[in-house]
């Protein structure tokens, strides 16, 4: 089959890890008998330069016509004395609402292989982990009303319950193929958006008997995240709280380098990212780890093309790669060999077959 993608490199390490994701691809694809066409798009601080917006209209409408699209990162320093809507983030945020990419996936997993690399004692990790954070991506706080007026600013939270629902249901489609269980994390004892929350989400659970859920506030699951991560499955929680526990979970696992995700919505378009920025101090040397964009690309592969074999040929590179003594400086560790960004790319593609 045929398949076109819509690269969007970005900034910082963006284009570095960008590079060697699309090799893995086009390895995948000529093993596997597929063929991904690219079209590289501007966004972020790079579109600012090139042509002074951060989401300039056409690369809205190529990854609307496009069957996926995959993203490095957006951001840095340059960019920090802008405005908000001529930020690079703006650029991240006007992909996701105008793409409609309401549902956010952000698997943390710790690998057994970096089991050192978790911050936590081993005790609280013993077998792994292996958590799915459902971020709702397009409403919440960060699409509010804003706004400053002399030495005032503020900021608005809304849902609405169709919002809720169709994030809900995503979570606990997700749960159904997993452990079963979900916990739906909140601030009900504070936020009206928050009881809405709880109130939808246990209308939709009813829908699924066979799923456990249970709600959680807000401060509380980040410290429970910290006590006791192997309690988590599936999280399912709004747009602010799923930013702050995603970062909170990939740390747990060793290292934000790892870490992919898939923002979809109800068809199977998705945009593809790493969880990680763009890192501009490693930007341009050969530094940064591509696993997290190689295995959002697995992700694609997965969810918008239905390609499970060939995610899964991915995914066991990755860990091949890992179970070997190669290691970029993020999870380097005592004993081990240190590779770049090329080298780990060039390795996971080598072990596609
Ligand atoms: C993320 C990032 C973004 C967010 C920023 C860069 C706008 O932190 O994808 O988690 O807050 O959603
Ligand atoms: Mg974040």
């Amino acid at each position: 089959m045929n398949y076109t993608i819509a690269v969007i490199p970005g900034d910082g390490i963006g284009p570095d890890i960008i590079d060697e994701t699309v090799k893995v691809l086009d390895a995948v694809g000529s093993a596997c008998g597929h063929r991904f066409t690219y079209e590289q798009l501007l966004a972020g601080g790079a579109a600012i330069d090139k042509v002074g917006t951060p989401l300039p209209e056409k690369t809205l409408e190529v990854c609307r016509n496009s069957d996926s699209v995959l993203l490095g990162s957006v951001g840095g320093p340059a960019w920090d004395h802008l405005g908000g809507a001529m930020r690079p983030e703006a650029a991240l945020l006007g992909l996701r609402s105008g793409l409609g990419l309401y549902a956010n996936l952000r698997p943390a997993v710790l690998y057994p292989q970096l089991s050192g690399a978790c911050p936590l004692k081993q005790t609280k990790v013993e077998g792994g982990l292996d958590i799915m954070v459902v971020r709702e991506l397009t409403g919440g706080i960060y699409f509010g009303k804003r706004g400053r007026t002399g030495e005032k600013a503020f900021d608005t939270m809304e849902y609405s319950v169709d919002e809720v629902q169709r994030i809900a249901l995503t979570a606990f489609d997700i749960a159904m193929k997993r452990s079963r269980r979900v916990v739906s994390v909140d601030k009900a004892n504070i936020l009206e958006t928050s009881r809405l929350w709880r109130e939808t989400v246990k209308e939709v659970s009813k829908g699924y008997p066979e799923v456990e859920l249970s709600h959680m506030y807000v401060d509380n699951a980040a410290m429970q995240l910290i006590w006791n991560p192997k309690q988590f499955d599936v999280i399912v929680t709004s747009n602010m709280f799923g930013d702050i526990l995603s970062d909170e979970a990939s740390m747990i696992t060793g290292s934000i380098g790892m870490l992919p995700s898939a923002s979809l919505r109800k068809d199977k378009f998705g945009m593809y990212e790493p969880i990680h920025g763009s890192a501009p101090d490693i930007a341009g040397t050969d530094r940064a780890n591509p696993i997290a964009a190689v295995l959002s690309a697995a992700m694609m592969l997965r969810y918008s093309f239905s390609l499970s074999r060939e995610a899964d040929i991915i995914e066991n590179a990755v860990s091949k790669v890992l179970d070997g003594p190669w290691r970029t400086a993020d999870i380097m560790s005592e004993g081990m060999t240190l590779v770049g960004t090329r080298k780990m790319g060039e390795l996971i593609s080598q072990h596609i077959s």
